[in-house]
């Protein structure tokens, strides 16, 4: 079968690593992908949100099924895209309908589900133009740190951690009046403070059954010892070690089952990833987030530890059969380190030949996926902040990531980053 996959990041050269690996793909095209995606199948030049470009390279090219790697393509409704056009209506999209990437498009959304169907997350009130005095008031009575979301998508960069109550409530008002995040900050979730340390649990869902995937945690911070300015994250790791069976218990008690059982009663269409960002605290799970989709580097470490082919599983998904799927996991630990352009998360330079990849190309434990890079004259160049996602794999995390640190050693661009201390607390 043909397959489209959209996106253009390390994640999607995971998906396409993991795809092309499949017997059941014949042809694999990525839209717009990357230069790592082009070893895997046929970049083509569409973007992920131009949906009449999608349809019409669809029809053209006999493709079977759309797996879709960023949120912004599902949040305008791809989905729904396709079910509304006959001829695009049989043909599977793995993501979840317009309403379902609320969960992710909206905070104050995914909240209120929360709160409907009991799912352990922070207290919160929502507020917007129309109360803002209120919402002064509010914060007034809070405890600090106290936590501001735009509700809207903001790029990773519409939470605010608010140290005193004055920096409250000049970001609320900067977000409301000024628009501070545009009209994504037009209403605000403002949250109690959870103290615990995160991690992150994927899903795969049908929308009626599930399959919980490894799990992960992410390094958000540009510099090393978790400081510095958030990113969209500089490293992974999985599994997680504190994230035992009597948590993930918990985790598919209080959180997995209600999510998907609430979406199922909302009469809400999901078939595809869920990512749930999570507070452990003192062993009790709370939802901080949640996205439509899977994360980015996160993909990087969990697609090498699962060892089921990619196209059944999303076959599963489309055919609502994922209940009868087992999951069949790596009990090797993996590690990714983001290897970032100087300036990252703040302006950086595009176009700086990356040297050394050719040293890592034979190697067994360790991948080097690519995030921001393209081809040009003869060349990979970088094309992002976020450059290249190099994963090993390893008996544990320590090793895992001292592999990678190692092969990073081979790698030279002008002005390259990374933190050679992803998974520090773990060693
Ligand atoms: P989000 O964009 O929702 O992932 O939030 C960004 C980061 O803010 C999260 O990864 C957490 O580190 C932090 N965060 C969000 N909500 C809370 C909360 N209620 N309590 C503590 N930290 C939070
Ligand atoms: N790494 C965070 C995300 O994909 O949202």
């Amino acid at each position: 079968m043909n397959i489209l996959l959209l996106g253009s990041g390390g994640r999607e050269h995971a998906f396409a690593w993991k795809i092309s690996q499949s017997p059941r793909c014949t042809k694999l095209f990525i839209a717009p992908g990357n230069a790592g995606t082009a070893r895997c199948g046929e970049n083509v030049s569409i973007s992920a949100t131009d949906f009449a470009a999608i349809e019409k390279f669809v029809t053209e090219n006999d493709i079977h099924l759309v797996a879709v790697g960023p949120e912004d393509p599902l949040v305008k409704g791809i989905y729904d895209y396709f079910i509304a056009r006959p001829h695009l209506s049989s043909i599977p999209v793995i993501g979840p309908s317009q309403k379902g990437a609320m969960l992710e498009g909206s905070k104050d959304f995914a909240k209120q589900f929360m709160k409907k169907y009991h799912i352990p997350t922070a207290a919160y009130r929502t507020f917007d133009a129309a109360n803002l005095p209120e919402g002064l008031r509010f914060i007034d009575e809070q405890t600090p740190p106290i936590v501001l979301k735009a509700d809207g998508l903001a790029a990773g960069k519409g939470v605010l951690i608010c140290a005193t109550r004055e920096e409250a409530k000049d970001a609320l008002r900067d977000m409301i009046e000024n628009a501070k995040f545009g009209s994504a900050g037009a209403r605000v979730v403002i949250e109690q403070f959870l103290k615990g340390i995160e991690f992150s649990v994927f899903v795969l869902t049908d929308g009626k059954s599930y399959a919980i995937l490894p799990t992960a945690k992410d390094y958000k911070r540009i510099g090393e010892g978790d400081t510095g300015l958030n990113t969209g994250g500089m490293g992974c790791i999985s599994p997680v070690p504190f994230a035992d069976a009597a948590i993930m218990r918990r985790v598919e008690d209080r959180i997995v089952r209600p999510t998907i059982s609430g979406l199922q009663q909302e009469g809400i269409v999901y078939k595809g990833f869920l990512y749930i960002g999570l507070m452990n605290v003192a062993g009790d799970p709370y939802v901080i987030e949640y996205n439509c989709r899977m994360g980015d580097p996160e993909t990087e470490v969990v697609f090498p530890r699962i060892k089921n082919d990619l196209v059944e599983l999303l076959l599963a998904v489309a055919h609502e059969q994922i209940g009868s799927i087992t999951l069949q996991t790596d009990e090797r630990a993996t590690a990714t380190v983001i290897v970032a352009s100087g300036g990252y998360p703040g302006d950086y330079a595009k176009g700086k030949v990356i040297h050394g990849l050719e040293h890592l190309a034979l190697r067994s434990d360790t991948i080097v996926f690519h995030a921001g890079t393209k081809d040009e004259n003869h060349h990979i160049v970088t094309n992002g902040g976020r450059v290249l996602a190099v994963t090993s794999y390893g008996k544990s995390i320590q090793e895992a990531v001292a592999r990678s640190n190692e092969a990073i050693a081979h790698i030279h661009f002008e002005g390259m980053y990374y933190r050679r201390d992803i998974g520090y607390e773990f060693r």
